[in-house]
């Protein structure tokens, strides 16, 4: 067991309190330290677990690591006996420093530089994802013994919220050609893996990408490979605010998900794994980040997006608007906004009956695109303020970038005793 490092940075209490107290008592103890930071509760991807062994008995759950890479969370994570999807030579080292099994690590990148493979290769990282013949090509070059998988891109309708498909994967129909080519090249083909995207938006995504990788299952028995894996990927809800991620719940994915895999994989003879990101460790992370400046401007002067003109969008009305810029922004821990502009909800400490204004939130940069949140209704806060947004674990920390060089929010983490026993006993 490797809790070494996270003994000495995880605070240990018997009752959790709400996390707003918990922001408020470190403000209280920093004085007048006023950078961002984060409050982790490993308690949270304790339960998560929980929640995943119940809801998917039958699924070993691979944490993507490029979700959230901070030391506490992959330590306990591997201490829980989970198994990692790696994406580079960095991430797979991270986690065998850890102590895991080189078995314990599917490399899920279908696009592996070559050094990489060999570090794979070198370290017995063997079971890995491709989906074209390039890729092909070179693990026989490379890596010829590697265990593969591959990856499709089902064809559904099905609402996702970031889709991966255009990138990743192979057509279902094209599959037969590539099976034909690790054939030629006397590879050991050993599974199906999909995505169905990140932030899964309807549970029939899942039925049809499962019910899609048996008809590729088959075309790879048929052709003599010892298929045995199959690997249904990532895209479930990890939040907890409601409406902000999806309005499905992990519960339900898992129910439609056992289903299917009942019906096209039933027995015990087909290995099942997934490759989980934000589920585990979106809620487990609050960031309070401090109000720097205030500007209030008139709704008229706003530049619009594709205008060179102050106000000449006629639906605007001249009223006030709040622009708060805060300490952290779209180049930290708020990368996703990029990408899912409604994605992240502003907490304050003013009271609830308080007057709302139209306010903007802005992060630190000199760059006009680091806007965090538009036409948010938020009380008159000002400079100095604090303010949190609940949710922040997936895709916040590895995303941070050193764009003009502002600070890396600092990080606290919690954690209940009775939680925390659950993994290491006393
Ligand atoms: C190959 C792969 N696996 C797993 C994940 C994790 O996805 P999620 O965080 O939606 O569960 C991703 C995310 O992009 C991915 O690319």
């Amino acid at each position: 067991m490797t809790n070494v490092d996270v003994n000495t940075r995880v605070e240990r209490v018997e009752k959790l309190p709400p996390v707003s107290n918990q922001i408020q008592e470190k403000i209280d103890a920093f004085g007048h330290e006023d950078n961002a930071f984060a409050i982790g509760n490993l308690g949270d991807i304790i339960r998560k677990h929980r929640i995943w062994k119940e809801c998917f008995p039958r699924i070993e759950p691979f944490y993507a690591v490029k979700c959230n890479d901070v030391d506490p969370v992959i330590r306990i994570l591997a201490d829980m006996g989970l198994s990692f999807d790696c994406a580079s030579k960095i991430e797979i080292q991270k986690i065998l420093d850890l102590g895991v099994d080189p078995s314990r690590i599917i490399y899920a990148n279908t696009f592996k530089q070559s050094s990489f493979l060999k570090y794979a290769a070198e370290k017995g990282v063997s079971l890995m994802t491709f989906d074209c013949e390039d890729e092909l090509e070179k693990i026989k070059k490379v890596y010829p013994e590697a265990k593969l998988v591959l990856r499709i891109c089902p064809q559904s309708n099905y609402k996702v919220k970031f889709h991966l498909g255009r990138k990743f994967g192979c057509h279902p129909l094209r599959t037969s050609e590539l099976f034909q080519v690790a054939r030629r090249l006397q590879l050991n083909v050993i599974g199906v893996s999909f995505h169905v995207g990140s932030g899964c938006l309807e549970t029939g995504a899942f039925a049809e990408a499962i019910e899609q990788s048996r008809e590729v299952f088959d075309i790879g028995l048929a052709m003599g490979f010892n298929m045995h894996l199959l690997d249904i990927g990532g895209g479930f809800p990890g939040k907890k605010i409601q409406n902000v991620e999806t309005n499905i719940t992990f519960k339900e994915i898992g129910r439609v998900a056992n289903k299917s895999l009942d019906k096209y994989f039933p027995g015990n003879n087909v290995r099942i794994i997934a490759e989980p990101g934000r589920y585990y460790v979106a809620s487990a992370f609050t960031i309070a980040v401090n109000i720097i400046t205030k500007k209030i401007v008139m709704d008229e002067e706003i530049v619009q997006p594709n205008s060179t003109e102050c106000g000449d969008d006629p639906t605007t009305e001249n009223k006030p608007v709040r622009m708060y810029v805060i300490n952290d922004g779209i180049y930290g821990c708020f990368f996703e906004c990029f990408i899912d502009p409604r994605c992240y909800v502003p907490s304050h400490f003013k009271s609830i009956d308080k007057e709302l204004y139209n306010s903007t939130i802005w992060g630190p940069t000199c760059d006009a695109l680091d806007l965090i949140i538009d036409n948010v209704k938020l009380p008159d806060l000002s400079t100095g303020d604090w303010i949190y947004f609940k949710d922040m674990g997936a895709y916040s920390f590895p995303t941070i970038s050193t764009f003009n060089n502002m600070p890396r929010v600092n990080e606290f983490y919690t954690c209940e005793r009775q939680l925390w026993e659950e993994v290491y006993q006393p």
